[in-house]
């Protein structure tokens, strides 16, 4: 999109609501096509917006029926209405009070904004403008206002009847109807409002806050899945007292409910005391959940727990502040994760999964600040840049400033914004009192988009006894951002000596380190009194995310790999030197060359499988290689997928070979476990072991697809199953396409787990799979309406299947182009993400970059674009 378009939203345009709404009395009268809405607000004129303004509400596709100022009815004249927009040219100048009737089709509502109906059940998701589907409203987030809300349906249907805060009353209301009435004390934003209403089965549980108040817990599922919704509400209560313990905030409603609807656009979302989540991110039992299921349902149920304080009790000012509680919540659901299983382990995953999304998205055309300056369309700003790196930005800040400066910085924003919509700006600002830092310069990791490249220069001067590290740092050109600034770096550096322990830091003479702050294009740090030259041990915990280069040799690297007591480095360690080597791989393969071979690799891998390892999830992250992304990153231009799988699956396939006696014995070692527990050393446990298995499959050997054949056969549990599953379809052959009709047969009638058989063939990098995924797209089991399968099936070819997507006759381009040009129409949110499949396009070489360009001007091109859409493939195009 370029800069000129008048349709962008801009920050620097934003001023302050012509009106405030003190109260929302919301009465929503349920029918599957004709759900009448009554909504009665308090407004006021806003004593910091324009004099004499108009009052003008936003619409989305809403029917008005009637309009009234204190009871009298406006007359056509006196308003101007459209299904986008309700103006009030004269209101009152004083506190008025505004009743508006709409009318609204649930049924038809398959963009699952505003109020929808799905399996029988009426949800809302108003975030970031849906409110105004359901009434005229001033849906923006620094309006603030506390709702009461009234919900009336069918008895029989909706005998369940939710919105925020506390129940009020609820009772018959006559012809087979029900009702119930709910308030929230505390003031909200429209995005915040929520409304459940179905059949639906309660778990529940209680919890006591530290203040001693009794809180009721509560997990709504499908009837019949009650066996599933335990974990998740044990998640709930141990988020609530993490909260308490690290961070001090006591949860404020009598109940706090979490329901897991089947239709979502997203993971989930946290409305005031009344959590709505993709019921992926809620059901689990051994039987039917992985341990990467499980882990994922405690930190989505962490992260929207956290929100209460982090985003509705301190809200945001506008969407541009979406990070403001988005990133700081990822930081804070990383944070419990880490308390609550291996803090190394989470760090790495982490790591891997900001690399792969969002150092993915920031090279690109889509690349954009952690907040953007304008947007067309907000909805496609709830990306990686800005939630992950968001989540980066903050733990940045906590290592320059120390964690005491950052927990009392942390204090004084609770006690100072509480009940309000506030900026970054007010955020850092707290940050920069407590701790007396200047942070002006912080503040570019919020302006400037693209990954900052630091390269690293290294010097030993043995007669000196001193180390000098020379760091030099570059922010590539994004979109509509030519030059950049340097930014402040946190650079968290470790000397190692030849006997793996730390170095004394001592630079001109005195103690320092072990954060160093790279404020400038070149920064030179000399180490004194380094008596031999040391392993230089850079951005330990990856203090910033940036990408790295330097002149590190792989024997240093191989040493740290072994000795660096920074357990993230090394790891990381270990995959530069599988990373070198798969670049070199790739090139001597085009260049017609033997492939070069980095045979020591083999001992770092070996470590990981051997039985004096006693910490699996960390040794499981150890023997996995560099993901196929991982190099297309590092490569970075004219990339082909095809050299890269080649290239990966060929050092796979060494280190296997290599590696054949310990594989094998590890795999024994660690396949008989006992009775199936989800618990963190049980998962790990089960993660080297699956590990162990991908090498010992690798190539398709026999040996190996028997074990996991035997593997998938002999399951307890549906990690182990799931797992062998996705060891065995990796290659063709009869155990794979047995293993999948069962599993089919198997699980057929539970559409999350249909899901990962989706997945598992959508991802498979073999030649049939795009024509697997159009048969399976016209299979019962395939619903186009729901996201989770359209993400399964589509979303899992275009963004996890690198050399299928990415087929050289491009048509792995159309085939995502055409699916989002359908959803264009009834969702548009999923069409567009679906677009993000595109986000490196340009990196390509030539043959599928034109293939690509031309499956995007495709889409560009088709009528009818929706905002999302129109908005993705323009900027892709850009
Ligand atoms: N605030 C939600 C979360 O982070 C995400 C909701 C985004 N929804 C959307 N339609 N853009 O948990
Ligand atoms: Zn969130």
């Amino acid at each position: 999109m370029r800069a000129e378009d008048p349709q962008l939203v801009r920050l620097a345009d934003y001023r302050p609501s012509d009106f405030l709404i003190d109260t929302v009395d919301l009465d929503v009268n349920l029918d599957p096509h004709a759900t009448r809405v009554t909504a009665r607000l308090k407004v006021r004129p806003n004593p910091e917006g324009r004099e004499n303004a108009a009052l003008a509400l936003d619409g989305d596709e809403l029917k008005l029926v009637s309009v009234a100022i204190d009871g009298a009815e406006l007359e056509a004249d006196a308003i101007e209405v459209s299904p986008e927009r309700l103006s009030i040219a004269n209101p009152p100048r004083g506190p008025f009070e505004l009743t508006i009737v709409t009318k609204i089709d649930p049924t038809a509502n398959t963009r699952l904004m505003g109020l929808y109906r799905s399996n029988a059940s009426y949800t809302t998701q108003c975030e970031a403008e849906g409110f105004r589907r359901i009434t005229y409203f001033l849906d923006r987030p620094d309006v603030l206002a506390v709702y009461t809300t009234r919900i009336e349906g069918p008895t029989d249907e909706t005998p369940l009847l939710l919105s925020n805060g506390n129940l009020m009353e609820t009772g018959p209301a006559g012809r087979g109807r029900s009702y119930a009435v709910w308030h929230d004390p505390h003031p909200k934003p429209s995005y915040l409002f929520a409304l459940v209403a179905g059949d639906l089965a309660k778990v529940s549980d209680t919890f006591v806050t530290l203040s001693g108040r009794t809180v009721a817990v509560e997990v709504f599922v499908e009837h019949g899945k009650e066996d599933r919704a335990p974990y998740a509400l044990d998640a709930i209560k141990r988020s609530m007292r993490w909260d308490e313990e690290v961070f001090g905030r006591e949860y404020d409603l009598d109940v706090f409910m979490v329901v897991a609807v089947s239709h979502f656009n997203m993971g989930a979302m946290e409305n005031k005391g009344l959590n709505v989540f993709n019921d992926k991110y809620v059901l689990a039992s051994p039987e039917t959940a992985t341990d990467g299921d499980y882990a994922n349902i405690e930190a989505i149920i962490a992260h929207e727990y956290f929100h209460n304080w982090t985003g509705n009790r301190i809200t945001c000012r506008d969407w541009f502040q979406l990070c403001l509680k988005e990133g700081l919540t990822v930081f804070r659901d990383q944070e419990f994760t880490s308390d609550t299983r291996s803090r190394p382990v989470k760090r790495i995953q982490d790591v891997r999964a900001l690399r792969a999304a969002q150092f993915a998205e920031d090279s690109g055309p889509l690349a954009h600040p952690v907040r953007p300056q304008a947007y067309a369309e907000i909805n496609n700003f709830y990306t990686p840049t800005v939630y992950e790196k968001g989540a980066e930005v903050i733990r940045m800040l906590k290592v320059l400033i120390g964690p005491e400066a950052f927990k009392a910085g942390m204090d004084l924003y609770f006690d100072r914004h509480d009940g309000q919509a506030c900026t970054i700006e007010q955020f850092i600002a707290c940050f920069a009192e407590v701790s007396g830092r200047d942070l002006g310069q912080f503040m570019l990791w919020y302006h400037q988009a693209g990954t900052p490249e630091v390269t690293i220069r290294t010097a030993y001067d043995a007669a000196a006894k001193t180390f000098t590290v020379t760091a030099a740092q570059r922010v590539p050109a994004t979109p509509g951002q030519p030059t950049k600034q340097p930014a402040v770096v946190p650079m968290v550096t470790g000397l190692v000596g030849p006997d793996g322990a730390d170095m004394p830091l001592v630079i001109a003479g005195a103690p320092a380190g072990p954060v160093f702050a790279l404020t400038e294009a070149e920064t030179t740090l000399v180490f004194e009194q380094v008596p031999v030259r040391p392993a230089a041990s850079l951005f330990r915990n990856f203090s910033a995310p940036v990408k790295l280069s330097t002149d590190l040799t792989d024997d240093d690297l191989l040493f740290l790999a072994k000795s660096d007591s920074d357990p993230f480095n090394r790891w990381q360690a270990g995959q530069t030197v599988a990373l070198r080597n798969l670049v070199a791989r790739v090139d001597a393969q085009r260049a017609g060359a033997p492939a070069p071979e980095e045979p020591r690799l083999a001992e770092a891998v070996a470590r990981a499988f051997d039985p004096s390892e006693t910490d699996h999830a960390f040794a499981a992250q150890v023997a996995a290689l560099p993901s196929e992304g991982d190099v297309a990153r590092e490569i970075g231009e004219d990339v082909d997928p095809d050299a890269i799988h080649a290239a990966r699956a060929a050092l796979k396939l060494d280190l296997a070979r290599r590696l054949a006696g310990p594989l094998a014995a590890a795999f024994e070692r660690l396949v008989d476990e006992g009775p199936y527990s989800p618990d963190a050393a049980s998962a790990s446990r089960r993660a080297l072991k699956i590990s162990a298995l991908d090498y010992l499959a690798a190539g398709g050997a026999p040996d190996g697809v028997a074990r996991a054949k035997a593997l998938y056969d002999g399951a307890t549990n549906m990690t182990d199953r799931i797992m062998a599953l996705q060891v065995l379809s990796l290659s063709a052959s009869d155990a794979r396409d047995a293993a999948l009709a069962d599993f089919h047969d198997r699980y057929k009638s539970d559409p999350l787990l249909i899901d990962k058989w989706f997945l598992i063939q959508a991802s498979a990098p073999l030649p049939d799979t795009l024509d697997r995924v159009r048969a399976l797209m016209t299979t019962p089991a395939f619903d186009i309406r729901n996201p989770n399968r359209v993400r399964s099936l589509v979303g899992a070819f275009g963004s996890g299947n690198p050399t299928q997507f990415n087929r050289a006759d491009g048509l792995g381009y159309a085939f995502v182009a055409e699916v989002a040009r359908e959803l264009n129409g009834t969702n548009p949110q999923v069409a567009a993400r679906l677009l993000g499949a595109f986000k490196t396009w340009r990196a390509l070489e030539p043959v599928r970059r034109g293939k690509a360009e031309a499956a995007l001007r495709a889409v560009a091109a088709a009528p009818g674009l929706s905002p999302d859409v129109g908005d993705i493939v323009r900027r892709a195009l850009g």
